[in-house]
C-alpha cells in the first residue's frame, strides 16, 4: 500500500516537541512518512499548547490556514492534538474545520481516529490516563542538528499551581519505567547524539517503585549519566519545593551532568507564592539557591517569572525584582499572567491587575533580566569552557556556535571543528545573549 504523508506543527514546551516525535513514530507504523511541506500532506496535525491565551489564539489562526488547505485538496484530514485539544474538547469541532481532536494520552489511538474520519463524522479522543508514558515507543527524532535529543521521563503534573492549566490538560503525574529511559538514552548515544535532556513538568518528583526497589530523580540522573559517559546530560524543569540535596549532590558528582538548573520562581513575594500555591517561600527558594552555589559555584540558574498575578501590588512586584537581583539569574522566561479558564485562580481570584500595569511590570522585569544576563556573561570573560558545537553561528557563517555546560551560547571563529564536536574556548567579550570566544 502507498505510504501517506503526515505534517505536524508543534507549539508549546519541549515536552510537546518530544510528543510530536512519539506521534511520528506511532504514525510511521501505520503507514505515514513525515513531510515538512503542508501542501504534500494527507494528514495535517497541530500539536498544541494552552498555557497562555496567546498560545491558543495562534492555533485558531492556524486552523483557518489548514481549512484553506482542506478546501484546495479534497481528502486532507486536519487534527488538533495535545493540550488545547484536551482543554477545548468538542468545542474544537464546532467550526467544522477540524476532523480529529486528540488529547496528550490518546496518541496510540491516532491511526484508528484517522482511519475512522469520514465527511461529517469527526473523531475525538480526549481520555486522560494514569498509566500512559509511551515508554515503549522509540520517538522519530525531528531535531535539526543531530546533536541534542530530548527524553520525556514522566508525564502530567500533580501540583495544581493556581494559575496553571497543565494539570488539567496533561492529567495526573506518572513516571516512566527507568529501564525504558536508559534504553532510549543508549539508542541516542549509539545514533551519534552528544547531549540528552530529561524532561518533565517537575522532574524532582520523578519516582519509580518496583520489586527491585525505588528510583528517584537523583538515582535516575546518575543511571543516565553512567549509562552514556560520552553524552552530556541536562534536565528540566525542577520545582523549587522538591529540589533535594541528594539531587544537587548527584549533579556535582558527575562530569557529564551539565551545571545548569532551571528553577522557576514565578514571584518573589510570599503572599503571591502562597496564592499561586507554589508551596515554597522566598526564604526556602533562596536557601536552595545557596545550596546549589555551595555545591557547584559555576552552576547557572535560570527561571520563569509571572508579572501581574491576581491582586499583585507594587510591593509584590518589587519583591520579584529584588529576588531576581538577589539570585542574579543567568536567563529568564518572563510572562504576563494570563487567566486560564477552569484553574483555581480563575475560579477564586479576579484577574484584577490592569493590562497596562501588567505590561509595565513585565517590561521592568525584562529590563532587569537583560542587565542581569549581561552581568552574568561579563563574569565569564577570561574563563575557559568546553563547548558542544551545534553548527554555524546564526550571525556569521564563518563562525561556529555551541553551548557551555552552563547552557550559555558561545560563538567563535573555527575552521577545525564541526557540528557535534567539543571545543575548548576562552571568553573574550559578550553581549547579554552570547559569549564571544576564541579557540584555545
Ligand atoms: N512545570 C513548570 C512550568 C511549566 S509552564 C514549573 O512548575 O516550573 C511554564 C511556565 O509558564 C511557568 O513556569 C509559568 O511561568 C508560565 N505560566 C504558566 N501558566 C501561566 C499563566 N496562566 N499565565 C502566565 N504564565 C504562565
Ligand atoms: Fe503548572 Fe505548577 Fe505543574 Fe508547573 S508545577 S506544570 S506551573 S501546575
Ligand atoms: Fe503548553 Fe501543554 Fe506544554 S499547555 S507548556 S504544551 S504541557
Amino acid at each position: 500500500m502507498k505510504r501517506k504523508k503526515l505534517y505536524i506543527e508543534t507549539y508549546g514546551c519541549q515536552m510537546n516537541v518530544n510528543d510530536t516525535e512519539v506521534i511520528f513514530s506511532i504514525m510511521a507504523d501505520a503507514g505515514y512518512d513525515r513531510t515538512e511541506e503542508i501542501s504534500k500532506a494527507d494528514v495535517i496535525l497541530a500539536n498544541t499548547c494552552s498555557v497562555r491565551d496567546n498560545a491558543e489564539q495562534r492555533i485558531h489562526g492556524r486552523i483557518e490556514v489548514f481549512a484553506c488547505e482542506k478546501k484546495s485538496r479534497s481528502g486532507v484530514i486536519v487534527g488538533i492534538v495535545g493540550c488545547m485539544a484536551e482543554r477545548l474538547k468538542e468545542a474544537l469541532l464546532e467550526s467544522r474545520k477540524v476532523d480529529i481532536v486528540a488529547g496528550p494520552d490518546s496518541y496510540r489511538n491516532l491511526p484508528a481516529l484517522v482511519e475512522a474520519v469520514s465527511p461529517g463524522s469527526p473523531q475525538i479522543d480526549v481520555m486522560l490516563s494514569h498509566e500512559e508514558t509511551y515508554g515503549d515507543i522509540a520517538p522519530v527524532r525531528i531535531d535539526k542538528n543531530g546533536v541534542s535529543a530530548f527524553v520525556s521521563i514522566m508525564r502530567g503534573c500533580n501540583n495544581v499551581c493556581s494559575y496553571c492549566v497543565v494539570p488539567y490538560t496533561r492529567g495526573a503525574e506518572r513516571s516512566r519505567d527507568p529501564r525504558t529511559i536508559v534504553r532510549e538514552v543508549c539508542d541516542i548515544a549509539v545514533s551519534g547524539y552528544k547531549e540528552v535532556t530529561l524532561l518533565g513538568q517537575n522532574v524532582d518528583s520523578y519516582l519509580w517503585k518496583s520489586e527491585e526497589g525505588t528510583v528517584d530523580f537523583a538515582d535516575l540522573l546518575l543511571m543516565v549519566a553512567d549509562t552514556a559517559p560520552a553524552l552530556r546530560v541536562r534536565f528540566a524543569t525542577s520545582h523549587p519545593k522538591d529540589i533535594s540535596d541528594k539531587l544537587i549532590e548527584a549533579m556535582a558528582s558527575r562530569s557529564n551532568i551539565c551545571h545548569c538548573i532551571h528553577l522557576p520562581v514565578q514571584s518573589g513575594s510570599d503572599r503571591m507564592l502562597e496564592k499561586m500555591r507554589r508551596r515554597y517561600t522566598r526564604e526556602w527558594y533562596l536557601e536552595r539557591v545557596a545550596k546549589i552555589r555551595r555545591e557547584m559555584p559555576d552552576c547557572s540558574i535560570t527561571t520563569d517569572v509571572i508579572a501581574g498575578f491576581c491582586s499583585e501590588t507594587e510591593q509584590d512586584h518589587k519583591d520579584t525584582l529584588s529576588i531576581m537581583e538577589e539570585v542574579g539569574y543567568d536567563y529568564a522566561y518572563m510572562f504576563q499572567y494570563s487567566e486560564r479558564p477552569g484553574t483555581l485562580a480563575a475560579r477564586n481570584y479576579p484577574d484584577d491587575v490592569p493590562s497596562e500595569v501588567k505590561t509595565r511590570r513585565l517590561n521592568e522585569i525584562i529590563e532587569l533580566q537583560n542587565r542581569l544576563s549581561l552581568e552574568s556573561n561579563r563574569r565569564d570573560i577570561g574563563k575557559k569552557f568546553t563547548v558542544l558545537i551545534e553548527g554555524p553561528s546564526k550571525r556569521n557563517a564563518s563562525e561556529l556556535c555551541g553551548r557551555a555546560s552552563n547552557n550559555k551560547m558561545c560563538v567563535f571563529p573555527d575552521n577545525v571543528h564541526k557540528c557535534g564536536d567539543y571545543a575548548e574556548v576562552e571568553v573574550l567579550s559578550c553581549t547579554s545573549a552570547t559569549l564571544i570566544c576564541k579557540l584555545v
